[in-house]
């Protein structure tokens, strides 16, 4: 394929010629109102700020955005967008509001790279080439995590991540709320949570949380671009900061403190105690009431210091507390072993990936074995995903304890495969996830991120075969963009010619 697009959508047919937009281009969109319409001003709006065109949307125009059940009757059809590029009109079709906009990204995409700058552009040639596309994603949960407890990243930042998701057609953004080194999210039942514990991170700075006016702010920004916000409530374990606010629902020996370091797996909540579930359902019903999306996170990974039968024991209550807000309920890997019913989303990272014996958590074995009993699973392997993995050794951030991540190697790799032998239906899809112990900047978190996040942006909507050096053509392309947008990226030599 010679157009740059990330990700490669299922059917492109190149055809002669250009289509131009010009002063007297328009955005048709007859008969849209709502969601739909709101799609038809978001593309009209993005590009009037660098075009500097008039570009209004009404009923008649050269840009057709256009509702048609007929686009979305294959699976993925929610998702589904159909796009013609011809000499004299653009035609966007799609079944719903989501549908359109993942084709907007298309649209923009075959636009030239100025289209993402945040300010005119004088002289540029607003032309697209001809091309019919039908698309549609291979997995209906394509996400990426950032962790805003290990640094505290303030609300433009997450609107800065979530602009470059909706660009690559994620559509959930996991967000890690609390851990060892902070709770970021405003619970109006316990405001000790963020009066206690929000003021310190990894390292120096002064840390933050989100109130409930920050955090709606967000899930809506999100929801204008077709994203849902998953929260994370981490328990029992990386609770430190927690117990800082509530020292009584700690073990008896547990000393909470302003934690600025960076190990994991030794703080946890009691599970011996009841104030401890009570605290469990405040949380959690604040945190659902908060978020119109349908899920919780509510970790369970990393509990050194729990034997099995305990972890277990305070996981099940946990997941049922969590499920009774309505919401349904997703656990890291490790939930698989704790009896927790199948209905629990579980979440692969891959801590012991490779081993046979474990010492703490699941082995894939284990994890295999709860998806082939019923469990579904969203795919987060650190080896491929966790975009906190160092490049290679010269990488200035990240880390390395599950070997480096290449770009390559976060393109190559396949959420079915990597589990093996699983049913494909079970697989949700994946994620990718961004720990931040070593960035405290969205500035260092872009270069852990580009170029490595359309990789999985590929991996989780393309059915269509993959083949690096065709990708790589494409991603190289995609560096212009980045650019215009004013983002950090880490110029990989295996991606740009040193
Ligand atoms: C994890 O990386 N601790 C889920």
């Amino acid at each position: 394929m010679t157009l740059a697009l990330i990700p490669r959508p299922l059917a492109v047919h190149e055809l002669p010629g250009t289509f131009r937009l010009t002063a007297e281009s328009a955005i048709a969109a007859p008969g849209l109102t709502g969601d739909a319409l709101r799609v038809a001003e978001y593309l009209a709006a993005s590009l009037r700020v660098p075009t500097g065109l008039p570009l209004p949307v009404g009923e008649d125009g050269d840009v057709l955005v256009a509702l048609d059940p007929s686009v979305g009757e294959a699976a993925g059809g929610d998702e589904a967008y159909a796009l013609t590029i011809a000499t004299e009109t653009v035609t966007l079709r799609a079944a719903t509001a989501q549908g359109l906009f993942r084709g907007v990204q298309t649209l923009r995409q075959l636009l030239p790279a100025a289209v993402e700058d945040g300010a005119l552009v004088a002289a540029a040639d607003w032309t697209v080439p001809c091309v019919e596309i039908a698309d549609r994603p291979r997995f209906g949960y394509r996400s990426a995590m950032l962790d805003v407890a290990r640094h505290f990243f303030p609300v433009p930042d997450v609107k800065r991540l979530i602009d470059a998701l909706a660009a690559y057609k994620f559509n959930h953004l996991h967000l890690h709320l609390s851990d060892d080194q902070g709770w970021r999210i405003e619970i109006p039942s316990r405001p000790e949570l963020t009066a206690k514990a929000s003021g310190f991170q990894v390292g120096e700075g002064a840390g933050g949380f989100y109130t409930q006016a920050d955090y709606a702010e967000l899930v809506s920004y999100a929801a204008d671009r077709f994203i849902t916000v998953v929260p994370e409530v981490d328990v029992p374990g990386h609770t430190n900061a927690a117990l800082l606010a509530y020292p009584e629902l700690g073990l008896k020996d547990y000393q909470p403190r302003q934690y600025r370091g960076t190990d994991v797996g030794f703080s946890t909540l009691d599970p011996d105690n009841e104030a401890t579930y009570t605290f469990l359902a405040d949380v959690f019903g604040d945190l659902a009431a908060m978020t119109p999306g349908p899920y919780l996170h509510l970790g369970g990974d990393e509990v050194d210091v729990l034997d099995q039968e305990a972890f277990g024991r305070f996981l099940r209550r946990a997941a049922e507390i969590a499920a009774a807000t309505g919401k349904t309920v997703i656990g890291w890997e490790e939930i698989v072993a704790s009896g927790v019913p199948a209905e629990v989303v579980a979440q692969y990272w891959g801590r012991n990936h490779g081993r046979q014996t474990v010492e703490h958590g699941v082995s894939d074995d284990e994890f295999r074995d709860a998806v082939a009993k019923g469990a579904s699973a969203i795919v987060s392997p650190a080896s491929h995903s966790y975009l906190d993995m160092q490049y290679g050794p010269d990488s200035p951030f990240g880390l390395d304890w599950s070997g480096y991540v290449p770009v390559r190697q976060a393109y190559e790799w396949d959420p079915v495969g990597y589990l093996g032998e699983v049913e494909a239906e079970r697989v949700l899809g994946l994620e990718a996830a961004l720990w931040t112990e070593t960035v405290a900047t969205m500035t260092e978190a872009e270069y852990l991120i580009f170029p490595r996040l359309p990789g999985h942006a590929e991996v989780g909507w393309s059915s269509v075969h993959r083949d690096w050096a065709d990708y790589r053509t494409r991603l190289a392309a995609h560096a212009e963009r980045w650019e215009a947008q004013g983002r950090n990226y880490f110029r990989a030599p295996e991606v740009w010619a040193a």
